[in-house]
């Protein structure tokens, strides 16, 4: 019998365990659904960029919590074809989601802020940010989000969320008001960790927001757009 219990217990912690690394990535298998490639840079900077992003991605994530690529390309594809100009970004760590959006606001006028309450990855995405030579780009606030957002000034063009769970309605309710109407609100972890049931029916029961869950088979995202 108990034999029995510890065999259960032994996969239940396994498949667990499966379910996290496909959600966050394991860190060392590349996270890119069969049929697509990897990104192509098309210049110098990007390939500076592409190359930082692949190195965080093999060295630095133990512990840092990043989106996986698969998430990364599509915040810089939703920055990039939003013409997005400033995006705010809550929860920096290393910098790894950050520097994929720094990809798709490149060429044009236009700026990330940041929010970090942890001073060791705050320290690490300072470097990063700037040895992918997007530094100039990135105002990274120190501090305790739900406060330091209070100094914010709008417009957002994009709002991401990816710091503490149980905060995201807070962040919401604090910075709807700054998101220009056809801006995006991006939540992660819609799959794992599991969302604030507050959040999603704010995001899916308001008649002025219109939102789609993606990347499920991963961390997910929820994409919400602020009607016009
Ligand atoms: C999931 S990680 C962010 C990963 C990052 N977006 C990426 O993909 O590279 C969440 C981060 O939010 C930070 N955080 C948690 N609560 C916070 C708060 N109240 N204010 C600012 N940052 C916070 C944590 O220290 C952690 O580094």
């Amino acid at each position: 019998m108990v034999k029995k219990i510890i065999v259960c217990l032994v996969a239940v912690v396994m498949f667990i365990c499966t379910e996290h690394s496909i959600a966050q990535g394991t860190g060392d298998t590349p996270d890119i659904p069969a049929g697509e490639s990897p990104p192509i840079p098309k210049t110098d900077a990007e390939k500076k960029i592409l190359d930082v992003l692949e190195d965080i991605y093999r060295n630095q994530r133990q512990g840092m919590m990043n989106v996986p690529p698969v998430d990364g390309r599509l915040l810089r594809l939703l920055t990039e074809t939003t013409n997005a100009r400033h995006v705010v970004e809550i929860g920096t760590s290393n910098g790894y989601s950050g520097i994929w959006i720094c990809l798709g606001l490149l060429n044009r006028d236009s700026k990330l802020t940041t929010y970090e309450i942890d001073a060791g990855r705050a320290a690490l995405a300072r470097d990063n940010f700037k040895r992918a030579g997007v530094g100039h780009m990135v105002t990274l606030v120190e501090g305790d989000a739900h406060d330091e957002v209070t100094k914010l000034k709008g417009p957002i063009d994009i709002l991401f969320l990816d710091a503490d769970k149980s905060g995201y309605l807070d962040y919401l309710n604090k910075l709807f008001p700054l998101v220009r109407p056809g801006g995006l609100i991006v939540a992660h972890n819609m799959v794992y960790p599991p969302p604030d049931p507050r959040y999603i029916k704010a995001i899916t029961t308001n008649p002025r927001l219109e939102t789609i869950f993606l990347n499920m088979h991963a961390a997910g995202i929820a994409v919400t757009l602020k009607k016009r």
